[in-house]
């Protein structure tokens, strides 16, 4: 049976890897005797019950169907990561939703942008759309105060009988505000899973709720995810298992003096997947003076900017490419009876063909200079792919993280500027 992805370190070098480190790990891991074991629910999320699908599904065709927006409202775990796929697997920029029938899916409080609230408040103005307000904390600054604002002209527009039913609440079953509002207004509310962390969370309705309502299959997701699960558990052999083999990769590289991992893509639907990548890498594994860099290119448009820095800069950096073997869409480059552009050569030829020579080229520069380069394939961009390619970062993020050790599941640096924002914003409990 051919993998759903592999991983090609033909061009990293030969190197020395944490495997017995890695091997007492999974150990601790599978006895859940290690920091953050209470947190790690996620691992679970591909098999979640049939009757907790079903309602998704039922939720996102209702809003489907009432709405001709659907505002999704979180920031970083409780955002980005439903994003990544939605974008992935629509044809924007060209339209924002498959089939272009759909309700048209935007985002908020992931910034504290005035005119972004401003310029989608005047587009919202006299629509009748639904929200989603995910936050499984439901105390986060940045949704409620975009969350005030919606839901106050939702209501102008349909009224509060109405609003309430297209309001929908994603968070946590015991406390929070955003609980306590769901509950006080009658909202249709999904929970997130207590043992499962913001950026653990796309794979459970934080993700599966936006993802459904962009028309997308959560249910072949899922099956990626388990069939990746099957590849990179926590029952498979370390040396089997292609994830905990990334993680070891990152790690000894890391040690070596890489400072920055550099993730790239060759398609543009593939930008917001690098923003969760980068959340996810980033606030697990950024701790204690330690942890690589996420950063992230596209190519080839980034090898137009970026390109010569890595080429030729300070070699502090490795590269892993998200390497997808086949296009689902195929243009083939037409001929010119008269080649004054000088591109016949390429008749016949389909544009992702051209794309993958641009990218074996840039990939055996770069290890030439000397930067090392990963390759995790995959045949398509689909459902299933993606699911499996979350699992895959889900385990190899885990792994990071404690090969440095470090807890993957918190955030101690966010809190700290969370406790100065609120004392400057004078929030009640903060004030001296
Ligand atoms: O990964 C995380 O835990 C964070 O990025 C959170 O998802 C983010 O801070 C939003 O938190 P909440 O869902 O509580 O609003």
């Amino acid at each position: 049976m051919s993998k759903i992805i592999s991983l090609d370190t033909s061009y990293a070098g030969t190197l020395e890897l944490p495997t017995q480190h890695a091997k007492q790990i999974l150990t601790q891991i599978r006895k859940r005797e290690i920091e953050g074991a209470d947190l790690l629910g996620w691992l679970h999320l591909p098999h979640q019950s049939k009757e907790t699908i079903e309602q998704i599904k039922a939720v996102a065709q209702q809003l489907r169907t009432s709405c001709s927006h659907i505002v999704c409202v979180g920031i970083g775990g409780s955002y980005i990561g439903a994003r990544a796929i939605i974008e992935a697997l629509s044809d924007a920029p060209f339209s924002n939703i498959e089939g272009g029938k759909a309700p048209i899916l935007l985002y908020a409080g992931h910034n504290l942008d005035e005119e972004y609230l401003y310029q989608l408040l005047n587009l919202l103005e006299g629509t009748t759309f639904g929200i989603v307000y995910i936050s499984k904390s439901g105390n986060t600054t940045e949704p409620a105060i975009a969350f005030r604002f919606l839901k106050q002209l939702l209501e102008k527009n349909v009224g509060k009988e109405k609003a309430s039913e297209l309001i929908v609440a994603v968070t946590d079953s015991k406390q929070g505000s955003l609980l306590k509002l769901a509950q006080k207004e009658g909202y249709t509310t999904f929970h997130i899973p207590k043992d499962v962390g913001g950026r653990f969370s796309v794979l459970s309705p934080v993700g599966l709720l936006p993802i459904a309502i962009a028309g997308y299959d959560i249910e072949d997701l899922l099956a990626g995810a388990r069939l990746m699960e099957e590849q990179v558990g926590l029952e498979v052999d370390i040396e089997k298992n292609i994830a905990i083999h990334y993680a070891c990769l990152r790690n000894v590289l890391y040690r070596g003096g890489k400072k920055v991992e550099l993730l790239v893509a060759q398609t543009p639907r593939l930008h917001s997947l690098l923003e969760w990548w980068k959340q996810l890498f980033g606030e697990s594994e950024g701790k204690n003076n330690q942890g690589l860099l996420p950063h992230s290119a596209l190519f080839t448009t980034d090898l137009h900017s970026l390109g010569q820095w890595i080429q030729e800069g300070d070699p502090l950096l490795f590269e892993t490419i998200i390497h997808i073997q086949e296009s689902v869409k195929t243009l083939s480059i037409p001929s010119e009876r008269e080649d004054i552009d000088q591109l016949n050569y390429l008749s016949d030829k389909s544009v992702s063909w051209v794309n993958q020579q641009a990218i074996e080229g840039t990939i055996m520069a770069h290890a030439h200079r000397g930067v090392p380069v990963l390759r995790i394939n995959m045949l398509q961009i689909n459902e299933r792919s993606l699911g499996a390619l979350i699992y895959f970062f889900q385990i190899a993020v885990t792994f990071s993280c404690y090969l440095l050790e470090v807890n993957p599941f918190d955030q101690p640096g966010v809190e700290e500027y969370k406790k100065n924002m609120f004392t400057l914003l004078g929030k009640p409990e903060y004030r001296e």
